[in-house]
């Protein structure tokens, strides 16, 4: 996978609450394009196993948990600096923090329910895609 790539999640929260179609209008408007998608969920352990560097952090439980709590959306999304400028439209890891206009500013509940998942390096993108998508359900 190339490393002009990220990979997102809309989260439980987002998803249930029927903004998925609007966070997508944002990614593409953005500029990122769309190139690999599904709708599905995590059982508790495959929720483990995405977040797994986490598992020392007091907040893995209840994050694994709320992670299998409803369908998500992921997806891989193809831009120049797709990393760091989605990282900026998604905004803060925190709601409370997080600039306006930004996805989690917009969409998120709490620190927990945040709305989106963005991959913090090229290596995760690349790893975190793979989880998720195999070589025909993406295009490269
Ligand atoms: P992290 O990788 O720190 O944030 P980001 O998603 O912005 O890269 O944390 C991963 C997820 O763990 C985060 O999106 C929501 C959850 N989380 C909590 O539930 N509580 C917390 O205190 C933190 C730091 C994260």
């Amino acid at each position: 996978m190339a490393t002009n790539r990220t990979f997102t999640m809309i989260k439980p929260d987002a998803f249930g609450a029927g903004n998925s179609g609007a966070i997508l209008k944002m990614i593409e408007e953005a500029g990122f394009k769309i190139i690999a998608l599904k709708t599905t969920r995590l059982d508790a352990k495959l929720a483990g196993e995405f977040y797994k560097v986490h598992q020392e952090r007091p907040f893995y439980a209840d994050l694994c948990k709320y992670m299998s709590s409803g369908p998500i959306i992921a997806a891989i999304l193809e831009k120049e600096n797709a990393i760091v400028d989605f990282r900026k439209l998604i905004g803060a890891t925190n709601p409370a923090d997080a600039e306006e206009g930004t996805i989690r500013k917009l969409y998120a509940t709490s620190i927990e329910a945040n709305a989106v998942h963005g991959s913090d390096s090229d290596e995760n993108a690349q790893i975190e895609g793979g989880f998720f998508f195999n070589a025909f359900e993406r295009i490269d």
